[in-house]
């Protein structure tokens, strides 16, 4: 199936200040030089924001993680998980057409589908509420035919319960997953044959169903009001985390950007592109390294050599007035610390990436592990 971007697009994306932070935590779990591995998180979390997975977010997750942008739709458009096209703002309902669901059923509840959504997958019924499509093994098969909506799967479904189960999602409730016809999980249909000791009621439902049963709302998309799950390791709790991020959606400007003038805020929020591009004036902890006000004649350094500079990245650096190698190796721990702190989007990314010792190397005319495959594969040469 041909997989391609839809021909409407936003004109932009942003994750909510909850879903940033979640995605900042992200990236932390990923070994040095392996942050693009966050790759499908994060478009994910970008897709449950939005319920599909936009050019601009895909393009925002990129630049977060310092991917030419082909990389990132490299991996959007070849997971079918990720939907490029709008959805049903209440759900998207993926039905298994794959061999032990067919047997069991799978075209009757597709004809569900064209019945009461529309008559072609990836359409959006006439009410907006809902799209369907046909995918692979959801590897429920032992409970054939089933259906993903949301989170949740929907298991030993007929037409008649499955049609049932749309009409109570439009109506605003969110049916219980799982089993339809009675079997608490996989057990045989005529019950139990082994391990009949096995105390299969501890819980009402099966552990997947009791969770989302517990939740209570597994359709409901993430839009930014839940407690952001960081990593442990960050040293802060998902509780105490969350006090920034609510304080952030409050108040969207960061103290930096707040305390310079509205000219200057903005200035830092979207630099100019162009490499003369007046160094600006930004707050925070640390020291203000030395900046310029234009490149050298012989013109600015390609900084996306730099492991972790992406095209916006090398933008905003130009706008903050560097423009060299040879700038950057100079920076000192506290130079560092101010530029983590401005980088407005991408904060402690100079820390992260060691782009200190990385522009020593450059500078000297050295390459890096970095530099040399960038070059090689010429990525962030669009
Ligand atoms: S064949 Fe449908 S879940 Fe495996």
């Amino acid at each position: 199936m041909l997989r391609r971007l839809h021909k409407e697009q936003p004109a932009s994306f942003a994750f909510t200040p909850a879903n940033q932070a979640w995605a900042e935590a992200q990236i932390t779990k990923y070994p040095e030089g392996r942050q693009a591995s966050a790759i499908i998180p994060l478009f994910w979390r970008a897709q449950e924001q939005t319920g599909w997975l936009t050019r601009p977010a895909i393009e925002h997750v990129s630049e977060m993680l310092g991917l030419a942008y082909i990389r990132g739709l490299e991996v959007a458009s070849f997971y079918f998980m990720f939907q490029l096209q709008p959805v049903g703002s209440v759900a998207h309902i993926q039905v298994c057409g794959t061999t032990s669901c067919m047997i069991c059923g799978a075209e009757d509840l597709m004809a569900v589908c064209k019945d009461k959504i529309a008559a072609k997958p990836h359409e959006i019924s006439a009410d907006g509420k809902f799209s369907w499509e046909e995918v692979e093994c959801l590897g429920s098969c032992s409970n054939a035919p089933m259906a993903q909506i949301g989170k949740d799967y929907f298991e030993d479904l007929t037409a008649a319960r499955f049609g049932e189960i749309i009409d109570e999602l439009a109506a605003g409730k969110v049916p219980t997953p799982g089993p339809q016809n009675g079997r608490y999980a996989a057990e045989p249909l005529s019950g139990l044959t082994s391990l009949t000791e096995y105390d299969s009621g501890k819980t009402q439902y099966n552990a997947s169903v009791q969770l989302a049963t517990d939740i209570g709302d597994t359709i409901k998309r993430i839009n930014g009001t839940e407690v952001p799950l960081l990593a442990p390791w960050q040293g802060k709790s998902a509780k105490s985390a969350a006090k920034p991020a609510a304080k952030a959606k409050a108040k969207p400007a960061p103290k930096a950007v707040a305390k310079a003038p509205a000219s200057k805020a903005k200035s830092i929020a979207k630099p100019k592109t162009t490499a003369a591009a007046p160094p600006v004036a930004a707050d925070g902890p640390g020291k203000k390294p030395r900046t310029m006000k234009a490149p050298r004649k012989a013109g600015a350094d390609d900084l996306k050599l730099i492991k972790g500079v992406g095209p916006k990245m090398e933008s905003l650096l130009h706008g903050l007035g560097f423009f060299h190698f040879d700038q950057v190796s100079k920076w000192s721990a506290d130079e560092v610390a101010w530029v983590d702190q401005n980088l407005e989007g991408f904060k402690g990314r100079v820390s992260r990436d060691s782009w200190v010792d990385q522009a020593k190397s450059l500078a000297a005319g050295e390459e890096t592990e970095f530099s040399q495959r960038a070059k090689k594969d010429g990525i962030y040469k669009k």
